[in-house]
């Protein structure tokens, strides 16, 4: 894997730091103090400019209007989402919808389908939040990596793969809640990526999927298991 300038760092479940090549710092699915995987030294967030969130389950959005507040960065998400993220204080939110793209600070985001759900948990009510999502983020070098966030496998992955070519996949593989190892090597049959990086497995007991499993399970692709506070740069 190849990020040529881009550095990758997990920080557990389905949360990944990117600092770009021009030197913006994107945060996916920010749940970081919460988060029984992320390592102590992470859970402080130091600098965020971008921050995109997948659907409105707490494991993906359960710090999100804390680390907005403290650092003001744009918000990507789906509108029934940004919309509660700005009752709750959230101040730039760039909505969008499934097939669209847009400009975010120095990478072009496009928002893709999930296959899951993305009721908003607000105090004793869940609130509606719209549609669960991915992402493919290009960078300026080039460079194109699609964050699945929490899905089963679905044929239109296939559409991802011809419209976008990402290269470097996040897929979760834990199962129970998402596609486990089985339904992630069908992922990557129709996206073809160069690499995958499992993710939202090991977090909690149900989540079992491992990458091992996956790695067996398909022959033309590096599955690149990361550790928690892992940085590829
Ligand atoms: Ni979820
Ligand atoms: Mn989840």
């Amino acid at each position: 894997m190849n990020l040529r300038g881009i550095k990758l760092t997990w920080l557990g479940h389905a949360t990944f730091r990117a600092e770009t090549p021009g030197g913006k710092t994107i945060l996916i699915d920010p749940w970081v103090m919460g988060n029984p995987k992320c390592p102590e030294g992470e859970k402080k967030v130091k600098k965020v400019d971008v921050m995109l969130c997948t659907h409105g389950h707490f494991d993906h959005i359960g710090d999100a209007v804390e680390i907005a507040k403290q650092h003001n960065p744009k918000v990507v998400g789906i509108p029934e989402l940004c919309g509660w993220l700005q009752t709750k204080g959230v101040r730039q939110t760039a909505e969008m919808n499934k097939g669209g793209t847009q400009a975010i600070e120095d990478i072009q985001v496009t928002m893709v389908h999930a296959d899951h759900s993305c009721g908003i948990t607000d105090g004793d009510q869940v609130i509606y939040g719209g549609e669960a999502c991915g992402y493919v983020i290009e960078f300026t070098n080039g460079v194109k990596i699609y964050h699945a966030g929490d899905t089963n496998v679905f044929g239109d992955m296939q559409i991802i793969r011809e419209l976008y070519a990402p290269s470097i996949v996040m897929l979760p593989i834990g199962d129970h809640y998402t596609m486990s190892p089985r339904e992630a090597a069908y992922a990557c049959k129709l996206l073809q990526p160069q690499t995958a990086i499992p993710m939202h497995f090991g977090t909690f007991p149900v989540l079992k999927g491992r990458p091992s499993d996956l790695q067996k399970l398909v022959a033309n692709v590096e599955v690149r298991e990361m550790v928690p506070g892992e940085t590829i740069a």
